[in-house]
């Protein structure tokens, strides 16, 4: 199953995701690693999940402000809908050019927690659906952001936005996710590293570019 998934070709090229809970600290180190590659003189494109295109940013309302609760099935097939257009339409082009790096706030480890674990899909479920092209393509590297739930839920207290459809869930539910980013962490040691997000920003930061002078093209 697994050998059916790739890497992005083009020589140069980069690709990265970030994952994690709510308040993990996915946009704080973001910005860091933006400004890192940036530095190197690489060209570099952010984009969000679900979202990043203007089809995408519908789903992205369509799920996160739904008003009903969605089967799970329908909630994973809304997010890969949404995975394939931004696959197609800017992740793939993007890469193409040597030097570009791709940073994607969230991909297909989220899907499995959220909707493999927490919703009750299953991982076989979510890996089946993502050995289609273009959902196939793998990132070269995922920084999981770990940290406990009331870690999480202190710094979205501290934020203080409204809560999303996703954010309103029960603790039973943050504990599944949370054990599924675990578990799905420990399925993919080659690509995904997890880092203790407890740690201040400045030390979350260091551990991500130190991992990235190794693995820079
Ligand atoms: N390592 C850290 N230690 C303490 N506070 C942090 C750390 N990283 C981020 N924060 C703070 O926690 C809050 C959430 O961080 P951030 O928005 O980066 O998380 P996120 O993973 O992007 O969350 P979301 O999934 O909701 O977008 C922010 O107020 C941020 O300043
Ligand atoms: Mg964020």
């Amino acid at each position: 199953m697994i050998n059916k998934y790739r890497n992005p070709e083009t020589p140069g090229s980069l690709f990265l995701s970030l994952e994690g809970i709510e308040g993990s600290g996915k946009s704080t180190q973001i910005k860091e690693i933006e400004t890192f590659v940036k530095n190197k003189g690489m060209r570099v494109i952010t984009l969000r999940e679900p979202g990043g295109t203007v089809f995408g940013e519908k789903l992205r309302e369509a799920i996160l402000h739904s008003q009903t609760a969605l089967h799970p099935l329908a909630e994973c097939h809304l997010f890969l809908a949404s995975r394939a257009q931004l696959l197609n339409e800017k992740i793939l082009p993007f890469l193409l050019e040597p030097g570009s790096v791709v940073i994607l706030d969230r991909y297909i480890d989220s899907t499995l927690a959220y909707q493999g674990k927490a919703r009750g899909l299953g991982y076989d479920t979510i890996l089946t659906l993502h050995q289609h092209d273009p959902l196939n393509l793998l990132p070269h590297r995922t920084y999981f952001l770990d940290i406990g739930l009331k870690t999480s839920m202190d710094r979205q207290n501290t934020r203080g936005n409204k809560k999303d459809y996703f954010e309103s869930q029960k603790q039973e539910f943050y504990q599944k996710l949370l054990d599924g980013y675990r578990e799905v962490a420990g399925m993919f040691p080659q690509r995904i590293l997890k880092i203790d997000a407890e740690k201040s920003p400045v030390e979350v930061t260091k551990s991500i570019i130190s991992d990235l002078e190794k693995i820079l093209p």
